[in-house]
């Protein structure tokens, strides 16, 4: 029988219900998301999106800036799942922007964020954005930034807040402005930056989800997820009959009813896959085992 995402269970992001297991656009443009080189499979991208949504995925991640020369992600879903079904939820990030020759523009001011917002919705096809991330600046404070957001939720052009690779200060900072339902940061087995596994805890502490970013690729190997992999992934892997992204990926969710996971892939066998994690349960002791390579990988 097919797994699907619902494998996983759900999570409220305000009044928007998701499947635990999502989907990252991330990774659907080529293997140039952010440079150049040859352009993903168009029609590959497409078959991938459709069946995600297939297989019950109801939250896909994207920003207006993943592209590569002659690939959008936000087009490539626009293409793929317009008109979109009712329960889906795709979540965007604003800040970071780049020129239409990819190049990294400077953070965007608060009064630059209503662009970015309207960019997401011409490139989606849409009137109002789900759920939108404030990812993290360089600053202290993002409470200007996160104002700004605020307002144009207030207005109706976006339903759900949420913000991303941030610290503590920055929930804080987000919560005395508006209800923030997701911080999405990197985490996966090795992550401890920032305090990472405190961060998640207290976040589900809150009824806030925590999303993570490079579940599957983990330390080390963002650029792309093949390479070594450590004995004990490996180990527990065998034993389930499943791959190390499975593993990797169940690590995450079993950290918590608030984690969610965005696994990214342009490949239709490793989204299966990645769907198919959410149905992979690890027993006590292997959680130990990961638990303990968790706090010594670096
Ligand atoms: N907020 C942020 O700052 C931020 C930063 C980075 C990413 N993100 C979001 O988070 C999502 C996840 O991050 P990501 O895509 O970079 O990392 P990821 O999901 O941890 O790993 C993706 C890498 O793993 C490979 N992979 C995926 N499934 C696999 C499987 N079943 N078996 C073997 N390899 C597999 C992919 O290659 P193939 O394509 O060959 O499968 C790709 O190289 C992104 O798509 C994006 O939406 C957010």
């Amino acid at each position: 029988m097919t797994v699907t995402a619902a494998a996983a269970g759900t999570w409220q992001l305000g009044d928007l219900t998701v499947n635990r297991l999502g989907f990252g656009a991330m990774r659907l443009t080529g293997g140039a998301v952010f440079g150049r080189g040859a352009p993903g499979d168009r029609d590959r991208s497409i078959g991938v999106l459709r069946r995600a949504v297939e297989l019950g995925v109801n939250h896909i991640d994207t920003a207006a800036f993943y592209f590569s020369p002659l690939r959008s992600a936000n087009e490539l879903i626009n293409r793929a799942l317009s008109p979109y079904p009712d329960d889906l939820v795709i979540a965007t990030k604003v800040g970071p922007g780049r020129d239409p020759s990819g190049a990294w523009l400077p953070w965007a001011t608060p009064g630059q964020l209503r662009g970015q917002v309207e960019e997401n919705l011409r490139q989606l096809g849409r009137d109002h954005l789900d759920l939108v991330n404030l990812r993290a600046y360089p600053t202290d404070s993002i409470a200007e930034h996160f104002g700004a957001l605020a307002e144009l939720r207030d207005a109706g052009l976006i339903r759900q807040l949420g913000i991303s690779s941030v610290r503590p200060v920055h929930l804080a900072q987000a919560q005395a402005i508006a209800p923030v339902v997701c911080v999405q940061n990197r985490y996966g087995i090795g992550t401890h930056s920032g305090g990472a596994d405190d961060f998640l805890r207290d976040c589900g502490e809150q009824g806030i989800a925590f999303v993570p970013y490079f579940a599957i690729a983990g330390e080390g190997r963002e650029a792309g997820a093949g390479g070594s992999e450590h004995d004990e992934v490996l180990a527990i892997a065998l034993a389930h009959g499943a791959t190390p992204a499975q593993v990797r990926l169940a690590w995450t969710l079993q950290q918590g009813p608030h984690v969610l996971a965005i696994p990214g892939t342009g490949n239709p066998d490793h989204l299966a896959e990645n769907v198919a994690a959410g149905a992979l349960r690890l027993s006590p002791g292997e959680m130990d085992r990961l638990q303990s390579l968790h706090h010594q990988a670096t």
